[in-house]
C-alpha cells in the first residue's frame, strides 16, 4: 500500500496492519518518551536516548523500527550493525545534532589543544566519530566526572547540558554554543506562572533548559528519569514537568490520579512528531527510509558509544 492510503486508515487499522506486518517481517520497535502517545502504544522498549542506546545493543530481532529522530536510529544501527534499522520518516532530524559538524569539531580540537571531547549524544555519527566518549542527559554528570582531572573537557553541543554537568561535577567544560529549541525556549516567568498555578506542584525539569530554569527546580532529570521520579514519589500528588509534551502525555497517561502539569504546553518537537501511525506502517511493508553509517565512521562512532555504556 502507499503512504497515502495508509494515511486514510483508522486507528483501529493502522493498529492491526502494524501488528500483522512486525510479526511478518521479525522486527522490534524502539520508540522515544517524545512520540505522540499513539506510537508511544506499539513500543516494544520505550524510553530516554540511554534506555534506547543500551536497547539497540541487545536486539536480537532482524528489523528495529526507530521511532524518534536521525541520531537515534544512526546510534542503533553503530550499536548492532547488523541489523536493519529503519525510521517511519527519514526527515526526522534533531536541530540541535546540526549545531556541530565532524570539521567544525577537528578545528576545535586544534584550537583548544587536543581536549578530551565529551559528545552528547545528540550529534552525528560523524561528530561522534570524532570524540572520545558519548554522554546522555542521564549519564553526563557522571561521563565528565570520569575525565582524568588533569585533561581539559570540549563538551558538545549542548551548553545547557554541559553547563549542568559542569556545576554538578565541579569540573571546568569548554562549550559548544549549540542548543534544543524545545527546551531553551522554558523561561523564568513559565516557572513563576506555573508555580503560581499549581503551588503544592513539585517541578522537574530537563538539564537541556536553560541554567536559570533548572536553578529553580526541585529536579533535574532525564526524560525517563523523570518517569521514575514520578513512579518513585507516590506522595507527590502534583507535578511541573518541564520538557517535551510527549513526555507529559505519557505521564499523565500512567498517572491519571495525579496532577501532571506540563512547564509550558508550547514545548513540543515537531520534528519528533514527524512520525505517525500510518508513516510507520509503510514503512515497515517497504522496509524503507533504511538508517546506514559508513563502516569507518561507524567503527569509530562506536568506540565513543561503548565507552558511554561501559561506564553508564
Ligand atoms: P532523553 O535522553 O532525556 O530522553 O533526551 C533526549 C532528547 O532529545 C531530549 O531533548
Ligand atoms: Fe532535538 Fe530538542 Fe527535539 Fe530532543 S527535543 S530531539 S534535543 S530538538
Amino acid at each position: 500500500m502507499t503512504r497515502e492510503e495508509y494515511q486514510k486508515q483508522s486507528t483501529d487499522g493502522l493498529y492491526r496492519a502494524i501488528a500483522r506486518l512486525k510479526a511478518e517481517r521479525g522486527a522490534v520497535f524502539l520508540v522515544h518518551n517524545y512520540q505522540a502517545l499513539e506510537v508511544q502504544k506499539i513500543a516494544d522498549h520505550i524510553g530516554d536516548s540511554l534506555a534506547l542506546a543500551q536497547a539497540a545493543a541487545a536486539v536480537d530481532a532482524r528489523l528495529i523500527v526507530f521511532c524518534g529522530v536521525h541520531f537515534m536510529a544512526e546510534s542503533a544501527k553503530i550499536l548492532n550493525p547488523g541489523k536493519k534499522v529503519i525510521m517511519p520518516d527519514r526527515g526526522a532530524g534533531c536541530p540541535m545534532a546540526d549545531m556541530v559538524t565532524a570539521e567544525q569539531l577537528i578545528a576545535a580540537k586544534k584550537a583548544h589543544g587536543d581536549p578530551v571531547v565529551v559528545a552528547y549524544v545528540n550529534t552525528s555519527a560523524a561528530v561522534k566519530a570524532e570524540s572520545d566518549v558519548c554522554c546522555t542527559s542521564s549519564n553526563a554528570v557522571k561521563i565528565v566526572a570520569s575525565v582524568p582531572p588533569d585533561r581539559k573537557i570540549l563538551f558538545v553541543p549542548d551548553r545547557n547540558l554541559g553547563s549542568y554537568a559542569a556545576r554538578m561535577s565541579g569540573r571546568e567544560l569548554v562549550l559548544w554554543p549549540g542548543h534544543c529549541y524545545v527546551h531553551n525556549r522554558f523561561t523564568v516567568d513559565d516557572v513563576r506562572t506555573a508555580r503560581d498555578e499549581h503551588p503544592g506542584a513539585r517541578l522537574a525539569v530537563h538539564p537541556e533548559c536553560p541554567p536559570e530554569v533548572a536553578a529553580l527546580a526541585d529536579d533535574v532529570a532525564s526524560t525517563s528519569g523523570m518517569v521514575a521520579l514520578v513512579r518513585d514519589n507516590p506522595r507527590v500528588g502534583e507535578w511541573i514537568i518541564g520538557t517535551e509534551m510527549g513526555l507529559v502525555d505519557q505521564l499523565s497517561a500512567a498517572h491519571p490520579d495525579k496532577g501532571i502539569h506540563p512547564l509550558s504546553r508550547r514545548a513540543v518537537c515537531n520534528n519528533m512528531k514527524l512520525t505517525t501511525l500510518a508513516k510507520v506502517a509503510w514503512a515497515l511493508e517497504h522496509e524503507a527510509n533504511e538508517v546506514t553509517v559508513p563502516d569507518e565512521v561507524a567503527v569509530r562512532a562506536k568506540r565513543a558509544l561503548d565507552r558511554m555504556l561501559e561506564l553508564s
